[in-house]
C-alpha cells in the first residue's frame, strides 16, 4: 500500500492545503494528514480543534487520515510506517524552507523518508494560514479562502476573543 504523510501546522486549514490534500489522495493508497504539536508557537488553534476542523473537511475522501504528532517527523514517520512527507509549494519563497526540510528530513532518516513537493494551483498561491488569521481578526471576508465549516470556527473564535 502506498502511503503519504502531509505534515503541517493548519493553523487553520485553507483552501490551499484542500488543493494539496485531493491531490495527493488521488496518487496515493492512503494519505495521512498529521498536525503538529509546537509547545513553541502559540496557535489559533488547539490541536484537537485543528484535528476536529480537518476530520470535518476531508470527510468525503476516503482515503484520508487525520492524525497529530509531536517531535521529529522522522520518528512519525517511523512510527506510521510511512516514507513519503508531501508538502506544497506556493511559490518561490517557500522553496528555501521546503528544501530545507526534505533535504534535513531525508538525511536524518537515513534516506527513509523523502518528499514529494506538489505545486499549489495558481488561486491558492498566495494563500495562507497567517493572512487569513489576519484578515478574519479584522472582521474581514474569509469566505474564499478556507471552507465554510473552517470559517464557522474562525468566526467563534474572534467572537470569543472580542
Ligand atoms: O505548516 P508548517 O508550519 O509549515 O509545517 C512545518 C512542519 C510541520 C512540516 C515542520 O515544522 C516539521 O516537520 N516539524 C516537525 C519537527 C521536525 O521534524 N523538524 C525537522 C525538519 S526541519
Amino acid at each position: 500500500m502506498k502511503k503519504a504523510v502531509y505534515p503541517g501546522s493548519f493553523d487553520p486549514v485553507t483552501y490551499g492545503h484542500m488543493d494539496i490534500i485531493y491531490r495527493a489522495a488521488s496518487m496515493f493508497d492512503e494519505v495521512l494528514v498529521s498536525v503538529l504539536d509546537n509547545k513553541a508557537k502559540s496557535p489559533l488553534f488547539s490541536v484537537d480543534e485543528r484535528v476536529k476542523m480537518l476530520k470535518l473537511v476531508t470527510s468525503d475522501i476516503p482515503n484520508v487520515r487525520v492524525d497529530s504528532f509531536s517531535g521529529l517527523l522522522i520518528d512519525y514517520a517511523k512510527k506510521m510506517d510511512v516514507h513519503t512527507s508531501i508538502r506544497g509549494l506556493r511559490a518561490v519563497t517557500d522553496f528555501e524552507y521546503e528544501l530545507q526540510i526534505a533535504q534535513t528530513n531525508r538525511l536524518l532518516s537515513g534516506g527513509e523518508l523523502d518528499t514529494i513537493l506538489l505545486i499549489t494551483s495558481l488561486e491558492y498561491a498566495y494563500l495562507s494560514s497567517s493572512s487569513v488569521k489576519e484578515i478574519a481578526s479584522f472582521g474581514g471576508d474569509i469566505s474564499k479562502c478556507v471552507p465554510p465549516v473552517v470559517e464557522a470556527m474562525i468566526k467563534e473564535k474572534y467572537s470569543n476573543r472580542s
